[in-house]
């Protein structure tokens, strides 16, 4: 009878951690809604930074080129006939892994900003999908939404040819909003919905979160692709009691 009791103490203090990882990963942290970021006398002006940081799941930690180190990436919310202007902050450094073949997985950290639903110029430095970004520069976006803009959910995310799917699964992108006019809608509508009752909006951004390989296209083969820094692979992680890396042991249906 007391070794079961010890046995329990012992089972219900176990820790889990990277490398003694237990089964199954069950995430289920509450809801968060993104980070809100409003313009204000007809221009929003925000910094946005890219790096490398720990995001945490369960028992899980794994490295990941965040926007502002949230996933996901905060959520701008503007008005048709705003500036809109990022800071963008590459803080990713050398080496990156260049390749001069066309299509092919490479420069991890190399990227740009491009959005989805805005109807702006592809000039710089509006959207132009083919500016690059190198490690450790700056690039200023300046959009100009137009004063007839449509209002909409819409989407920022990295566009660069090369490092984009990795980057984009791996949590960089974010929701970009440009508001209704209070004017423009029936009072049923502004009555259930923002700008004026915003308490019956719940942002809801689906991003997959994965972290190993998922028929052979994952994140653990696209961080192998790209070249990812090794350090930031769960094959990097060996395991206390197993001959598996984290990387396998995630990948092992008995684990499941
Ligand atoms: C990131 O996660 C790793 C592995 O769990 C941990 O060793 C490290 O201290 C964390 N870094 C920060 C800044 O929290
Ligand atoms: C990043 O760029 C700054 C400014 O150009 C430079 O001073 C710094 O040495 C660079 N850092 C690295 C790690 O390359
Ligand atoms: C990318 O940038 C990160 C953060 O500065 C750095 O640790 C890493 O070595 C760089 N290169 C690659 C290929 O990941
Ligand atoms: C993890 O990555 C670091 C940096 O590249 C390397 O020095 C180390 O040997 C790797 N460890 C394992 C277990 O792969």
């Amino acid at each position: 009878f007391l070794c079961l009791l010890l046995l329990v103490a012992w089972t219900n203090s176990q820790q889990c951690s990277h490398t003694s990882p237990c089964s199954p990963l069950k995430g289920g942290q509450p809801f968060q809604e993104p980070q809100q970021i409003h313009s204000a006398n007809g221009q929003l002006i925000h910094d946005l930074i890219l790096d490398v940081h720990n995001f945490t799941l369960d028992w899980l930690t794994v490295k990941r080129r965040l926007y502002n180190a949230i996933f996901p990436g905060p959520t701008y919310t503007i008005k048709a006939g705003d500036k809109f202007h990022l800071n963008f902050v590459n803080n990713l450094q050398e080496p990156d892994f260049r390749t001069s073949e066309e299509n092919i997985f490479g420069f991890p950290n190399t990227t740009n900003i491009h959005t989805h639903g805005l109807h702006i110029s592809s000039k710089e430095p509006q959207d132009n999908p083919f500016v690059v970004v190198p490690p450790n520069s700056t690039y200023n976006y300046k959009f100009d939404i137009k004063s007839d803009h449509p209002s909409g959910t819409y989407w920022y995310h990295p566009h660069f040819h090369g490092s984009t799917h990795f980057q984009n699964i791996g949590g960089m992108g974010g929701m970009l909003i440009v508001e209704d006019a209070p004017a423009s809608m029936s009072m049923e509508l502004a009555s259930v919905s923002c700008p004026g009752n915003c308490q019956h909006d719940v942002q809801i951004v689906l991003q997959t979160f994965q972290y190993t390989h998922d028929e052979d296209s994952g994140f653990a083969m696209l961080q192998r692709d790209v070249h990812d820094y090794e350090g930031f692979r769960l094959n990097n992680i060996t395991l206390e009691s197993s001959t598996q890396t984290l990387e396998e042991w995630l990948e092992d249906s008995n684990n499941n």
